[in-house]
């Protein structure tokens, strides 16, 4: 399975696809494009040896269908693209195109909820259950069907920072397993939800004290 991979960032998770994306699995990295073209992304993957595109203009869905033709792309994946991917975009890739973002979908999630505003979000809001989700995209910000979750407990004295970096490490894994996965199945499929990621000592001490507003 031919995988491009969008980025705007530093590209942790990029990273960990050209680590785990290599023979004997069926996956292979074959592009990564960027709308920015200082982003860190785009030094990982000339390190990598991968061929690099920056994308000149982010909502011209034809160049953008072309440059994933031109590499014969099987699989999209946005790992931290923070531009809207066009209709003929979504189009041309339907049920190819997959997107990691650092919460429970589909709370968190929309148009500027990405890096640490998700994190504030969801500390602001009090939920004790933050996680990762990765889903197909449509022609919405963070709406298409979800493929993989996996849950991560937010802790009482979390930051977004804190909260952001043990995010992460769950992004780093579950990302892979689902490229994985659809290059094994020649398609993307559904990961289970996994029961050993978020053990019972996880779980904040239930006591009876009054929820503040
Ligand atoms: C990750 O949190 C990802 O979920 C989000 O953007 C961030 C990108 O991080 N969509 P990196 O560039 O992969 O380090």
């Amino acid at each position: 399975m031919r995988v491009a991979v969008f980025a705007s960032g530093g590209g942790t998770n990029l990273q960990t696809l050209l680590d785990s994306c290599r023979p004997p699995e069926a996956a292979h990295v074959v592009l990564v494009a960027s709308d920015e073209p200082a982003a860190g992304a785009l030094d990982r993957a000339r390190t990598a040896g991968v061929a690099t595109h920056v994308i000149p203009d982010p909502g011209d869905g034809d160049a953008i269908v072309e440059v994933l033709r031109d590499v014969e792309t099987d699989l999209v994946v946005l790992a931290g693209y923070l531009k809207l991917v066009p209709l003929g975009v979504v189009r041309a890739f339907e049920g190819r195109i997959i997107n990691i973002h650092p919460a429970l979908l589909p709370a968190f999630g929309g148009k500027g909820m990405y890096g640490a505003h998700v994190h504030r979000a969801v500390i602001e809001s009090g939920a004790t259950v933050s996680g990762v989700t990765v889903h197909l995209v449509n022609e919405e910000f963070d709406r298409g069907k979800i493929v993989a979750q996996w849950p991560v407990p937010v802790k009482a004295a979390d930051t977004p920072e804190t909260l952001a970096a043990r995010v992460l490490e769950v992004e780093h894994q579950l990302l892979p397993a689902v490229v994985l996965a659809a290059a094994r199945n020649g398609k993307v499929v559904r990961l289970p939800f996994p029961r050993a990621a978020f053990s019972a000592a996880d779980a904040p001490a239930v006591t009876n004290t009054a929820v503040s507003t």
